[in-house]
């Protein structure tokens, strides 16, 4: 039947899969530098090694994590286990991992692993009232509705 050909050629765990779920997703609008600005263009030298500009609000200012250094301590299943359980401090959609399948997961792992060396890890995460050392910004509305 057309149809269970076609979603099981989707849910196939590959890179260029990966590729695909991670662009869905949205991992590189954070996660690599200057992707937004491009216009959606992945520089394989940046690709998924997170930001030195952080994103401040009432939980402290987080940093986009190299996502290459995060996975490159742990197996594939240990990834897919991870995906199911990983809650983060915003502005980071977790339950976007939640919401994939084993074998998305699996197919975002492989593509991570085919980019190349892991690099240096994103500044570490700065408490609320702490000053951050690096460019950040700042989630904060310039204006609310009148009550
Ligand atoms: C809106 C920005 C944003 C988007 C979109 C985003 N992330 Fe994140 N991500 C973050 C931030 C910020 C953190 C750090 C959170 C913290 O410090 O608690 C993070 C953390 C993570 C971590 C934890 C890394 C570690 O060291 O444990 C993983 C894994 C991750 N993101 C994967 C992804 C994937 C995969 C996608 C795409 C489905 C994605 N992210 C989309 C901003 C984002």
């Amino acid at each position: 039947m057309m149809f269970t050909s076609t979603a099981m050629a989707a849910d196939a765990v590959s890179v260029k899969e990966g590729l695909r779920i991670a662009t869905i997703g949205g991992c590189h609008d954070c996660h690599t530098d200057g992707f937004a600005a491009s216009g959606g263009q992945v520089d394989p030298a940046k690709a998924l090694m997170g930001s030195q500009v952080g994103f401040q609000g009432p939980w402290g200012t987080t940093y986009p994590a190299n996502i290459r250094v995060a996975l490159s301590k742990m197996s594939e299943d240990e990834f897919v286990r991870y995906g199911h359980e990983i809650k983060t401090r915003p502005p980071m959609p977790w339950f976007a991992l939640h919401a994939m399948t084993d074998n998305e997961l699996r197919s975002i792992y492989q593509y991570v692993k085919s980019l190349g060396a892991p690099g240096d890890p994103a500044p570490a995460y700065v408490k609320p009232g702490d000053a951050p050392k690096t460019p950040f910004i700042v989630f904060a509305p310039p204006q609310m509705p009148s009550q």
